[in-house]
C-alpha cells in the first residue's frame, strides 16, 4: 500500500466486529505513532490503553453516549503532557505544540491501523474532566483524542473533500 493509497482509503470506522485485537497489533499501531513529527522532538504525548468493558462504558458516557465507543474492543486515550510541551516552549508549547504533537501521533496511528487491516475512529467530542477522572490523569495531562480501535465491520463511503482550488491561495490570501 503506497502512502497516498493509505491516506485516501483510510476511513473513520464506527462499527467493529466482536473480535479481540492482539497486543502485537496494538503495539504496531503505537509504533506508527511514535514516528510522528513533534515540536523539538519532545514527543509530548502519553497514551492510556483501555480494554476494560466497564471503563469503556464510562468513556462512552463521557463522550455523549455514542455507543460505538463502548463497543470498540480497544480505546486509546491520547493525551498531551503539558509539562513536557510547556517545558521549552512555554505558553505556545502548552496551547499549540503539545496538541499538534498528539494530533500528529494520532493521525499516524489511524493510518497504521488502516494499513494493517484494522479500523479506527478519532473521537474528539468528550467531556475532558470526566475522561481525566476516569483514567486517573494527573492535572498536567490533557486528553486530546479517544481512538476507538478494532476489526472493521463496515466499509463507509468516503465523505466528500473540498477541491484544492477552494482553499489553496497562492502567495497571498
Ligand atoms: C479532531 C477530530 C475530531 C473528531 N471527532 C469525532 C467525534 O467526536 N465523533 C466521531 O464520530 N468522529 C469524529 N471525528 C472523525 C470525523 O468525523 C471524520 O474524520 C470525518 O467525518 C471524515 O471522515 P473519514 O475519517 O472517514 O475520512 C473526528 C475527527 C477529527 C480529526
Amino acid at each position: 500500500m503506497d502512502v497516498f493509497e493509505a491516506i485516501s482509503q483510510r476511513r473513520s470506522i464506527r462499527k467493529f466486529k466482536d473480535e479481540d485485537v492482539d497486543d502485537a497489533m496494538i503495539l504496531q499501531i503505537i509504533q506508527g505513532g511514535i514516528w510522528a513529527p513533534s515540536a523539538g522532538n519532545l514527543q509530548s504525548w502519553e497514551i492510556v490503553l483501555v480494554k476494560n468493558p466497564e471503563t469503556k462504558k464510562k468513556l462512552c458516557e463521557a463522550a455523549y453516549l455514542r455507543d460505538f465507543i463502548s463497543k470498540a474492543p480497544i480505546i486509546l486515550v491520547v493525551c498531551v503532557n503539558q509539562n513536557v510541551s510547556g517545558d521549552i516552549y512555554n505558553k505556545r508549547g502548552v496551547e499549540l505544540y503539545g496538541i499538534q504533537d498528539a494530533a500528529c501521533a494520532t493521525q499516524n496511528m489511524l493510518l497504521m491501523a488502516h494499513a494493517i487491516g484494522l479500523g479506527a475512529c478519532w473521537v474528539g467530542a468528550f467531556n475532558e474532566e470526566l475522561v481525566s477522572d476516569l483514567i486517573d490523569l494527573p492535572h498536567y495531562l490533557r486528553p486530546v483524542a479517544l481512538v476507538t480501535l478494532g476489526v472493521p465491520d463496515e466499509k463507509p463511503y468516503p465523505p466528500p473533500r473540498r477541491d484544492i482550488d477552494e482553499f489553496l491561495h497562492r502567495e497571498k490570501y
